[in-house]
């Protein structure tokens, strides 16, 4: 195909978050005419930078510049509160666009799959994150903060977001974009004690040496670590000494330094436990207690498993979450594994079986899986766009190249799609309410607050 600036290749991108920015930025570098249009469920754009990264790591979201200037440009156009496969079929996409990139991420979570896990206080990360960053879906989750003891289970970088932000004082997150009701719902925790569990090593922990090391930095709760969990095999000091983990052994220098932490007043602990993996959440309807299996490490250094040891130990709490993870949803009409949670791809082509669908493609955490920090994202979404370039002879165009048209099909069937225009209105009118209270912007947390915004509508709060 020749395209031209009357004619340019037409992308549809499933979903605003970094995946969705960085491969619309890689487009426009390329020297052909594009058109981009972005699909959003939600009004707001940025994903997880919006509705993920902790409140109080402000210095992150300032990546949104750089998508904000990826929107600026004259042939970008943004349909958030439009959901794909709910609001239009994937089919009908594919026919106003020459190729359709999904970059939707991955919503869901892991579950452990024990008894129990259905308990009132009882929750996953996913759901507390939501919560406290103002996610719609999220704001009628209660959590309880009436216990002493809370167990957070999992030991990557979100498990320790959660972690400090239980840990942290009123002081410390009243100056973040914490929406306001979760703000005023831990002042008033009484939470003393947070456990953080995993089932390997210290080693073997993913979160990063940066999280730990802000652990024990905290206003009002100091680091506790029993030195019999920093005991290591084998395997585990030759992954210790590997010259190409040095961050591994940064975090392990770390959490060393927290055995001689003292308490200087502090009212608050943050308890970081090794080796033990949750078989039963026991209480009546209602999370009391944890019963965890003690596990030892088996295998070859950086393949470490776990064997359990027939030994258990309990450990009384009134509040579990669960943070092992993410797991992508299926979109209908686009081919999906539901094994690796992801769709199916070979270099962001999508697949179905060993065939290559032609024009649909994929990038971020629904191409890879839920992992890797939001830059990653960009060398992920270039690898996709190369690939789409690969492949521009051989495109079939769409049937009907019109924007407008799509904008139709959407009004025809009530669907009330938010341009980047109204996007700025919203993000303005929340950054207005976050200076009334001293914060970097207090979000709206509901999708008719937002769409009020719009309307000038004043909103019922
Ligand atoms: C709790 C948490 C904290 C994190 N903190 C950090 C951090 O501090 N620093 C860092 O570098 N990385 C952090 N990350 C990782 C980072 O957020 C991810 O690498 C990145 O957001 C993945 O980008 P994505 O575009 O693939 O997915 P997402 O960011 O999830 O974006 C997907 C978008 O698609 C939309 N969508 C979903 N379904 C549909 C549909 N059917 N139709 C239309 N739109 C749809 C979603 O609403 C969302 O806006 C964090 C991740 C999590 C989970
Ligand atoms: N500040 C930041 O930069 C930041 C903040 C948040 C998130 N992120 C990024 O976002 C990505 C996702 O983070 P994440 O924390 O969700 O994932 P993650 O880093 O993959 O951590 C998942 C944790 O869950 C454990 N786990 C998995 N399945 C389990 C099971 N069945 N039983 C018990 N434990 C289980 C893992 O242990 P095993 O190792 O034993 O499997 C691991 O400790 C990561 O790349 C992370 O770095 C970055």
């Amino acid at each position: 195909m020749i395209f031209s600036p009357q004619r340019p290749l037409r992308v549809a991108i499933v979903g605003a978050g970094p995946a969705g920015f960085y491969s619309a930025g890689a487009l426009f570098k390329l020297s052909i005419p594009v058109q981009v249009d972005m699909f959003e469920k939600l009004p707001a754009p940025f994903g997880l930078v919006r509705y993920g990264v902790a409140p109080d790591h402000q210095k992150i979201k300032e990546v949104i510049k750089v998508f904000e200037k990826t929107a600026g440009n004259p042939a970008f156009s943004y349909f958030g509160n439009v959901e794909v496969g709910r609001d239009i079929k994937v089919d009908q996409l594919r026919s106003f666009y020459d190729a359709v990139i999904f970059t939707y991420g991955t919503e869901a979570d892991k579950r452990l799959g024990i008894p129990g896990e259905n308990f009132k206080s009882s929750h996953t990360a996913t759901e507390f994150v939501g919560w406290y960053n103002g996610h719609p879906t999220f704001q009628e989750r209660q959590f309880d903060f009436s216990h002493e003891v809370a167990v957070v289970m999992g030991q990557g970088n979100v498990a320790m977001d959660v972690a400090r932000i239980l840990c942290q004082t009123p002081d410390e997150l009243k100056k973040t974009d914490i929406f306001q009701g979760a703000l005023e719902a831990l002042a008033q925790s009484k939470i003393k004690e947070v456990y953080l569990f995993g089932r390997r090593g210290p080693l073997q922990a993913s979160f990063t040496p940066e999280e730990i090391k802000e652990m024990g930095e905290l206003q009002d709760c100091y680091p506790v670590i029993d030195p019999r969990d920093l005991e290591l095999n084998e395997s585990s000091h030759i992954e210790l000494s590997d010259p190409m983990d040095p961050r591994g052994k940064k975090k392990y220098e770390i959490m060393k330094s927290f055995i001689s932490k003292e308490s200087k007043g502090k009212q608050k602990k943050f308890i970081l436990r090794f080796y033990r993996t949750p078989v039963a959440i026991l209480g009546l309807g209602k999370v009391s207690k944890i019963r965890f299996e003690i596990n030892k490490l088996v295998g070859r250094p950086h393949e470490q498993k776990v064997e359990g040891t027939g030994q258990f130990e309990e450990i009384s709490c009134g509040l579990f979450l669960c943070s092992i993870g993410y797991a992508g949803l299926p979109i209908e009409g686009l081919p999906f594994s539901s094994q690796r949670g992801i769709v199916p791809n070979e270099r962001g082509r999508v697949l179905t079986g060993e065939r290559i669908v032609p024009g649909f493609y994929a990038a971020g955490w629904i191409k890879r899986g839920p992992s890797g920090i939001i830059g990653v994202n960009k060398h992920d979404a270039e690898e996709t766009i190369a690939s789409l370039i690969e492949d521009l002879d051989s495109l079939t165009p769409c049937e009907n190249p019109n924007s407008d048209a799509v904008k139709k099909l959407l009004d025809d069937r009530g669907v009330r799609s938010v341009n980047f225009i109204d996007w700025k209105k919203i993000d303005l009118a929340e950054i207005a309410r976050g200076l009334y209270l001293s914060k970097p912007r207090e979000k709206f947390i509901t999708i008719h607050d937002m769409l009020g915004v719009i309307d000038n509508r004043a909103n019922d709060e």
